[in-house]
């Protein structure tokens, strides 16, 4: 019970009573559903699309005009297909000569750049053990069955993975490619990333998750968005007896960004 102070009224049970209508929300204050138009504009999360229908998304919402973008996995362009390259300024290049614009080889682990020199790094590397096997006959796809397959995902040669093998060889070359993006990325750059889970040796290798672990630990980045892309056809199957994982149809762009200090969330002060 409340102690009463003389001359001043004791509380009833009436002015106790709140007036609830003073935390009404005001009607037309709170926009609940999006016209038609906006929802148009909206970018979503996930699409059942191409790389090259997403990646043009990736870069509306995170890239701005006349970034300085840097493509150290180029192969064939195919993220470029419907990006007008005007708008930025791009520099492309590959491990295999053939692919990369410039005609020399270009290890993504080791870029001729300076330094603090780019606003973006796109980082495409190929995401599965099979196209780092020492034997070359042995690279994923190498039965003829699958060598487009192959052509557009590896150089078509053994990467020199630097002693390490099958999934830690495809983890190695995102970590060390995410060491080099650092270094030559401004200190608010954005590094774009395109990966898919494998399963290595009967494992559930869950690659997105262990390359943003290394990328927001170990080089402090700061997760900001995760595209999810559904293929529409069907993923290839070879020599499977009993299906013991789904088969993965789906991979990611993920968006890291330098300054780790995340933009949409409130910080109390340290
Ligand atoms: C998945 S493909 C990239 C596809 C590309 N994003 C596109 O839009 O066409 C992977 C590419 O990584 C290249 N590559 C493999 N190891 C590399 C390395 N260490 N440095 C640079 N490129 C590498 C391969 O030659 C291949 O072209």
């Amino acid at each position: 019970m409340s102690e009463s102070v003389e001359g001043e009224s004791e509380p009833t049970a009436e002015s106790d009573v709140v007036d609830e209508e003073s935390f009404r929300l005001e009607g037309g204050t709170v926009q609940t559903t999006l016209t038609d138009e906006k929802e148009d504009e909206l970018i979503l999360s996930a699409y059942q699309a191409r790389n090259s229908e997403v990646f043009p998304k990736v870069l509306d919402l995170h890239v701005e005009d006349g970034a300085k973008i840097a493509d150290v996995t180029y192969g064939k362009g195919v993220f470029w297909k419907e990006v007008d390259v005007g708008n930025y300024e791009v520099y492309a290049s590959d491990l295999d000569p053939e692919k990369s614009p410039c005609g020399h080889s270009v290890d993504c682990r080791n870029l001729p750049y300076e330094d603090d020199s780019f606003d973006v790094v796109v980082l495409d590397p190929p995401y599965a053990e099979g196209f780092f096997r020492r034997n070359k006959d042995m690279l994923a796809g190498g039965d003829g069955s699958h060598s487009n397959f192959r052509d557009h995902y590896s150089n078509g040669e053994v990467v020199d993975t630097n002693g390490s093998k099958y999934h830690q060889a495809v983890l190695d070359l995102y970590c060390e490619a995410g060491i080099e993006a650092k270094r030559v990325l401004k200190e608010d750059g954005t590094l774009i990333v395109k990966v898919q889970d494998e399963v290595s040796a009967n494992t559930q290798e869950l690659t997105h998750i262990q390359i943003t672990n290394f990328y927001e630990g170990e080089l402090d980045m700061y997760s900001k968005d995760l595209f999810v892309v559904v293929r529409s056809n069907k993923p290839a199957v070879s020599g499977m007896n009993k299906q013991v994982h789904a088969r993965k149809n789906h991979s990611f762009f993920m968006v890291y960004e330098l300054d780790e200090t995340p933009t949409n969330i409130l910080h109390a002060d340290d």
